[in-house]
């Protein structure tokens, strides 16, 4: 029997996997586990199933010991996973892509609709108790109709959010790494584009590409300039993809029309400026946030931990 940490509260499924086979030591509290407690925690485990609220890095493998086989991230994104130093203690490192395809396209279609719809707004203006009324003019939007989505990122994400946008009348264009499979492409009729062309064409740019160092700060000034006045920008991949100081100017400065962010640079903070703005939609990382899919998560996860420690090639290792 080994020991499993895990490092945050996870859906029941996923424990009870867990348990049926090893000792598992979960963090309980309803706040995020503190460093300290952590590094006591992970002192001998085998397995450290970890929320990207926890920092995996050296010192924390160190803290573990030699014993550690697997670091079992709940969640697509890897950037709190120094995986490299996994890789030289031996420790496999996995992820859990696929399992919220779905849910985060629906957010970013979502943050579309807010942004470009005015839906905060307005939502803001009942509840602050203003006197309203219906005008020819008041708080008019921008459809999607024959507009341009450019998808910065097109894994299965991006691909999903084309699929929803396309069936709301927009054209997508994208830029990747690689081309996407063909049949897609033509199913889509999206068109691959450098990323200058992408910002300077589209109406509404929607990342969904992995944060790490080539593509920290992908979204800053020069690029915002690049967009058109009445575009929007909406980030549901990683914070730090795009510079939120430089966005702020450019939506204060109407160098763009709007934006909708489901992540930020510093988690849970906010850049101040952008908290005074009407014309950015903020909502707190919720891509994920259903109950079936942080379910499956946790429980790819935990299959993820189980067939490292039977020995097995796990279902989604980072590779
Ligand atoms: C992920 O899985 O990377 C998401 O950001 C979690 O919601």
């Amino acid at each position: 029997m080994s020991r499993i940490v895990v490092t945050g509260r996870v859906p029941e499924p996923a424990l009870q996997k867990l348990r049926a086979e090893h000792e598992v030591d979960a963090w309980e509290g309803s706040d995020s586990i503190s460093r300290q407690e952590l590094l006591r925690r992970v002192a001998g485990a085998d397995a450290i199933v970890s929320l990207l609220t926890e920092r995996i890095d050296p010192e924390l493998l160190d803290a573990a010991g030699p014993q550690l086989k697997v670091v079992a991230n709940v969640a697509v994104g890897y950037d709190n996973i120094d995986v490299p130093a996994c890789t030289e203690r031996g420790v496999v490192a996995t992820n859990t892509p696929g399992v919220l395809i779905d849910a985060t396209a629906d957010i970013a279609l979502g943050l579309i609709l807010m942004a470009t719809r005015r839906l905060g707004e307005g939502e803001r203006l009942i509840r602050s108790g203003q006197a309203w009324k219906w005008g020819m003019f008041f708080l008019l939007g921008s459809s999607l109709q024959g507009k341009t989505l450019g998808i910065v990122g097109m894994g299965g994400i991006g691909q999903a959010t084309a699929r929803r946008a396309k069936a709301f009348g927009m054209e997508i264009v994208y830029q990747s790494r690689s081309e996407i499979d063909p049949a897609i492409a033509a199913e889509l009729g999206a068109r691959r584009v450098e990323l200058d062309e992408l910002l300077t064409i589209s109406d509404v740019v929607s990342l969904h590409c992995p944060y790490g160092p080539a593509t920290h700060h992908l979204i800053g000034a020069e690029q915002l300039s690049l967009m058109k006045d009445s575009a929007y920008l909406v980030n549901t991949a990683r914070g730090p993809i795009v510079d939120e100081a430089a966005l702020a100017l450019a939506l204060r400065e109407g160098q763009i029309a709007g934006a909708g962010l489901d992540v930020f640079e510093q988690e849970p903070k906010v850049h101040p400026w952008l908290l005074e703005l009407e014309n950015v939609t903020l909502v707190p990382h919720l891509g994920s946030a259903t109950v079936e899919t942080r379910t499956a998560m946790a429980v790819l996860a935990a299959d993820n931990t189980l067939a490292v420690l039977k020995g097995e090639q796990p279902p989604t290792p980072i590779s």
